[in-house]
């Protein structure tokens, strides 16, 4: 369970990126985040794996304050997806990209293999272990990206604007995907259709602060709502 309460964070030029943020995930549950560009979605999510400090509040996952002490504790529950899968393939080979986060923690060779093996099965992408992410399409990066949080064991995963840059077909395979997977998760995304097919509950942002938490079906099919959000374009 990952529990916020009233955080806020201003970057050091001084923008009110996030006011007063308060909600909570309960293990299993799949939330989306949704808000137009600059409404803080990304700011959230880099809070609450430890990246950007919060000015004010507080983060728990599964009991357990977020501060300088407990980060790694944190960070092993909760694994992160960036918008960007170069941001997180930056070894010669996937397989190295996935045992990277599980050999970081001391595991033995022995069980980092079994997790390298199991993130890429478990996403039937075995035929990438050698491959470098340099020479793969978006869609397998993101795959990839997906498998080096996977390999963590992670309790709650965070995922930022997923489906950018996937046709539809990779579209479709990463919902297929989403779908198997236990994990509580909060998906950042602009992609309404993707957010109702995966998310029951949507957390709408605006400006910094949640404008709405709730269904995902009663928030982005509500014109009067979406439209206030700066988001002109319902379903
Ligand atoms: N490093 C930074 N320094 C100062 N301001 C920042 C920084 N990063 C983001 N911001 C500002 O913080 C606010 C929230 O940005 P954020 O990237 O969290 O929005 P977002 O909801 O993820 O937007 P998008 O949909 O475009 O990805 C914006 O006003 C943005 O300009
Ligand atoms: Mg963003």
């Amino acid at each position: 369970m990952i529990a916020v309460n009233n955080i806020s964070v201003t970057y050091p030029d001084g923008t009110k990126a996030i006011r007063d943020v308060s909600f909570t995930i309960n293990d299993g549950e799949s939330v989306a985040l949704i808000g137009a560009n600059g409404a803080g979605k990304t700011t959230l999510l880099l809070s609450l794996v430890g990246v950007l400090k919060p000015y004010t509040g507080t983060i728990s996952v599964d009991g357990i304050t977020l501060e300088r002490q407990t980060l790694n504790e944190v960070r092993r529950r909760v694994g992160m997806v960036f918008q960007n899968p170069d941001d997180q393939l930056f070894m010669p080979m996937i397989n190295d990209d996935i045992a990277f986060g599980p050999r970081n923690l001391g595991l033995s060779e022995d069980i980092v293999e079994d997790r390298v093996n199991s993130a890429l099965s478990e996403l039937g992408i075995g035929h990438l272990r050698g491959r470098s992410s340099l020479r793969l399409s978006s869609g397998e990066k993101r795959i990839a990206a997906i498998a080096t949080v996977l390999s963590m064991n992670p309790t709650m995963m965070i995922f930022d604007e997923p489906t950018a840059f996937l046709d539809p077909k990779s579209r479709r395979g990463l919902i297929k995907l989403l779908s198997k997977l236990p994990h509580g998760r909060l998906i950042a995304t602009h992609d309404l259709a993707f957010a109702d097919e995966v998310c029951p509950r949507t957390i709408l942002m605006k400006n910094g602060t949640i404008f709405a938490d709730g269904k995902t079906r009663e928030l982005i099919y509500d014109a009067r709502i979406m439209d206030e959000c700066g988001i002109a374009d319902t379903l």
